[in-house]
C-alpha cells in the first residue's frame, strides 16, 4: 500500500537565511568625547579602556523578505522592544545605504546584557557595537558565499567600528582590545570615522587595568547624551574644551606608552570633572552627579593620599563612579570599596570589571 504524503504547508513561511551571534563590551573613556558635528564626527579625539564583564550579547537571524513581512523584530531579554528596535532599524538602514543587499532581508534580533538593565551603565556602546558586528558579519557571510575571498580581519573590524560609530559615537571604541583612540589627533594619527586600536602601545603597567563601577543611582538619565552633545554647540567654554580634549588625548597616548600612572590619575580625574563641568555650565544647565558621587570622589582622594594605592575615579554621563586601578591592588581596593564606599549607602551595588578583548563572535 502506498501512503499518500501531504507536505505540511505553513502560511507565509520564510526560511531563515542565516544567523550570527556577537558579544561586545562597554568602554570607559579616559579622555572624553563630548560634542560632535556633522554625521557623528567628534569635536575632539577621545581615548578609552575596553571593558570585559559589562557586555551585550546579540543574536541576529535574517530571513528572505516576503511581501509586507516585518523588517525587524527586536527582543531585549526575551521581550519585544519596539522602541530600541527603531534605533537598530535606523542603524541597519544606514548600513544598507552602502550595502543594498540588506534590503532583501528581514531580521529577528535578540539581545541581552550581562549587567543589570537598571544599573545606569551606558548600554548603547555595547548594544550598538554588538549589533553592528552581527550585521557586518552577515554581509561578510553573504559576500564570501558569492566570491569565496575571505575578508581581511583589520578591514572587517574597521567596518564594524565605522558603523558602530553611526549607531552611538563612543560605541566605535568597544571593538578593540584593552584600549582605543577615536578621532583625529594629527593627519597621520587617529580617524574621526572609526577607532584605532592602542593595545600595541600599552605599557605593561596598564595591562589588566581594573574598573570597579559603583552604582550610585540606577535610575534612567534625565538628560540624554544626544542632548548633552547638542548643548556643546552653543557652550561658552566649547572652544577651550575641544582644545583641551585634543591636548589631553596627546598626553594620554604618551602616558599609556610610558606607564606614567601619576599623570594618568591627574588627566583621568580632570577629564571626568570637566565633562560634568560642561553639563553644569551649559544653557540650560543640568547636574547628573549626586551627593554620593562627590562623597565617593572625596573618599578616593583621601584613600589615595593615605595609602599610596594609585586608584583614581572617572565618570560617564551619569552619577556612577568608575574606580580605575592597577591589577596588583585588587584586594586592597576591594576592601576599600566594601568598607569605606558601600558604608555611604549600603543599598549601593558595585561591579568588578577590567580591561577586556573587545567585540567577538560567540
Ligand atoms: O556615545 P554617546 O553619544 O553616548 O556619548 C558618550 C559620551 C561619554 O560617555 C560621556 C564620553 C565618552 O567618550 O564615552
Amino acid at each position: 500500500m502506498t501512503e499518500h504524503f501531504e507536505p505540511m504547508v505553513i502560511k507565509d513561511f520564510t526560511p531563515m537565511a542565516g544567523t550570527t551571534q556577537w558579544e561586545s563590551p562597554s568602554n570607559i573613556a579616559l579622555v572624553k568625547y563630548w560634542g560632535k558635528m556633522g554625521n557623528q564626527i567628534p569635536r575632539n579625539p577621545s581615548v578609552s579602556f575596553t571593558l570585559q564583564n559589562c557586555v551585550t550579547r546579540t543574536q541576529i537571524d535574517w530571513f528572505e523578505k516576503k511581501g509586507n513581512s516585518s523588517e525587524l523584530d527586536f527582543y531585549f531579554e526575551g521581550k519585544l522592544k519596539p522602541s530600541f528596535g527603531q534605533r537598530i532599524q535606523k542603524l541597519i538602514a544606514t548600513i544598507a545605504e552602502q550595502n543594498t543587499v540588506l534590503n532583501q532581508y528581514s531580521f529577528r534580533i535578540s539581545s541581552t546584557n550581562t549587567f543589570p538593565h537598571s544599573s545606569g551603565i551606558a548600554s548603547s556602546a555595547s548594544a550598538m557595537s554588538a549589533c553592528a558586528a552581527g550585521i557586518i558579519d552577515m554581509l561578510r557571510q553573504i559576500r564570501e558565499a558569492q566570491d569565496s575571498n575571505p575578508w581581511d580581519e583589520d578591514y572587517f573590524k574597521q567596518q564594524i567600528s565605522f558603523y558602530s560609530r553611526l549607531g552611538s559615537g563612543s560605541a566605535c571604541r568597544s571593538i578593540y582590545p584593552n584600549a582605543a583612540l577615536w578621532g583625529e589627533v594629527s593627519p597621520d594619527l587617529g580617524s574621526n570615522l572609526w577607532a584605532t586600536p592602542l593595545d600595541h602601545l600599552l605599557h605593561d603597567d596598564f595591562r589588566q587595568y581594573q574598573d570597579a563601577i559603583v552604582i550610585v543611582d540606577d535610575s534612567t538619565k534625565s538628560v540624554s547624551s544626544t542632548m548633552g552633545h547638542g548643548l556643546m554647540n552653543q557652550h561658552v567654554f566649547s572652544k577651550i574644551r575641544f582644545e583641551e580634549g585634543l591636548r589631553n588625548t596627546e598626553t594620554m597616548l604618551n602616558i599609556l606608552r610610558t606607564g606614567d600612572i601619576s599623570s594618568f590619575i591627574d588627566i583621568v580625574e580632570r577629564e571626568a570633572l570637566q565633562l560634568h563641568a560642561m553639563m553644569m555650565t551649559s544653557n540650560p544647565s543640568y547636574i547628573l552627579i549626586k551627593p554620593n558621587t562627590l562623597a565617593i570622589i572625596e573618599k578616593i582622594r583621601q584613600y589615595r593620599q593615605d595609602s599610596n594605592v594609585p586608584l583614581c575615579f572617572t565618570l560617564d554621563a551619569g552619577p556612577n563612579v568608575h574606580i580605575l586601578y592597577p591589577f596588583a591592588f585588587r584586594d586592597k581596593v576591594k576592601e576599600f570599596i566594601e568598607t569605606e564606599i558601600i558604608e555611604l549607602n549600603p543599598k549601593m551595588n558595585w561591579i568588578a570589571d577590567e580591561m577586556g578583548l573587545g567585540t567577538k563572535q560567540i
